[in-house]
C-alpha cells in the first residue's frame, strides 16, 4: 500500500530533477590589450557536450574562435529519465487499478503476478540506470568543471592573459536526482517481497505446511480425550448397564447429550454384551 502512494511521487522527483536541468557556468576572459569578455555557457539535459559551443575572444586584433565542449552522456540521462518516467506511468496504474479495480485484479490471480514480475524488471532497470547515471555526472561534472573550460580556450592558455571562472554550475538538482534515482531502486526492490506475497505463492506454501501441523496437534488431542475417556467410560459403562439391565425388551438405547462425544450404547437381543462406541 505504502508502494501505491510513494512510487509515482518518487518516480516523479526522479525525472523532473534530472529531465529539467539547466545549468551555466560563466568565465571572465581579461585579456593583455586591457579588453574584457564575459562568456556564459549554458548547457542541460540530455548532456550532449559535443552541440554546448560559445565564442572565445583569441586576444588579438579581435578575433574570435568557437569552442565546442566534449563529451556526450545524453544515453544515461536518457535512459535513467525513460525509465522513471516508464515506472511512474506504471505505478499510476497500478495505484488506479488497485484502488478500483481491486476484484479484477485479483482474478486469475494473474494481477498480481504480473504486478510481481513488473516490479522485479524495474527495480534491475532502476538499479542499472541509476549507476548508469551516477558515472555520467561524474563525467559530466569533469567536463563542465572550470579548469577544464578554460583550457580549451586558446587565450586562457597564454599566461599574459587572465582567464577566471564567475559562476560555476549548481549542482545539487542533479545530485538530488541520482538520490532519488537510488531510493526508486531501494523502494521498487523492498516492493518485491510485497509484490511476492499478493502472488499468493507465498501463502499456498505456507498453508500446506500449516494444515499439516494442525492435523498432527488435532490428532494426538484426539487421542488424549480418547485415553481420558476411557477412564470416564468405564464408570460411565457401569451405569448404563444398570439402567439397561431392567429393560429387558432390547433395542438400542442412546445417549444423546454427553459432554464427551457421543458414545452409542448398542444392546443385542435380550442379553447380549454391552457394546460401547466411541463415535468421535
Ligand atoms: C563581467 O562580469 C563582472 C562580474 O559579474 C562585471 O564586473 C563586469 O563588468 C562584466 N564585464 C562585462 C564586459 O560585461
Amino acid at each position: 500500500m505504502c508502494m501505491v502512494i510513494f512510487a509515482p511521487v518518487l518516480a516523479t522527483f526522479a525525472f523532473a530533477t534530472c529531465g529539467g536541468y539547466s545549468g551555466q557556468l560563466r568565465v571572465r576572459v581579461d585579456c593583455a590589450d586591457k579588453s574584457q569578455t564575459n562568456i556564459t555557457i549554458s548547457f542541460g539535459y540530455p548532456f550532449r557536450f559535443e552541440q554546448v559551443h560559445f565564442k572565445v575572444p583569441l586576444c588579438e586584433l579581435k578575433r574570435q574562435e568557437t569552442v565546442f565542449l566534449e563529451g556526450d552522456f545524453s544515453t544515461p540521462a536518457q535512459f535513467f529519465v525513460t525509465i522513471a518516467v516508464f515506472a511512474f506511468l506504471y505505478s499510476l496504474l497500478a495505484t488506479v487499478v488497485y484502488i478500483f479495480y481491486q476484484n479484477k485484479y485479483r482474478e486469475n490471480n494473474r494481477g498480481p503476478l504480473l504486478d510481481f514480475l513488473v516490479t522485479v524488471i524495474f527495480s534491475f532497470l532502476w538499479l542499472v540506470s541509476s549507476c548508469a547515471w551516477a558515472k555520467a555526472l561524474s563525467g559530466v561534472k569533469e567536463t563542465v568543471d572550470s579548469a577544464q573550460v578554460l583550457f580549451l580556450m586558446s587565450a586562457c592558455r597564454e599566461p599574459i592573459n587572465d582567464c577566471e571562472a564567475l559562476e560555476k554550475p549548481v549542482w545539487t538538482r542533479l545530485n538530488t536526482s541520482l538520490v532519488f534515482g537510488f531510493l526508486n531502486v531501494s523502494l521498487w526492490a523492498g516492493n518485491i517481497w510485497f509484490a511476492y506475497k499478493e502472488t499468493g505463492l507465498h501463502k499456498t506454501s505456507q498453508r500446506s505446511t500449516r494444515t499439516l501441523s494442525e492435523k498432527q496437534s488435532s490428532f494426538s488431542q484426539r487421542q488424549y480425550s480418547q485415553s481420558s475417556f476411557d477412564q470416564s467410560a468405564a464408570s460411565l459403562g457401569q451405569q448404563l448397564y444398570r439402567q439397561v439391565s431392567f429393560d429387558h425388551s432390547g433395542g438400542g438405547i442412546t445417549l444423546p447429550h454427553s459432554s464427551l462425544g457421543q458414545p452409542s450404547l448398542f444392546n443385542s437381543s435380550s442379553r447380549g454384551p454391552l457394546i460401547l462406541i466411541n463415535d468421535m
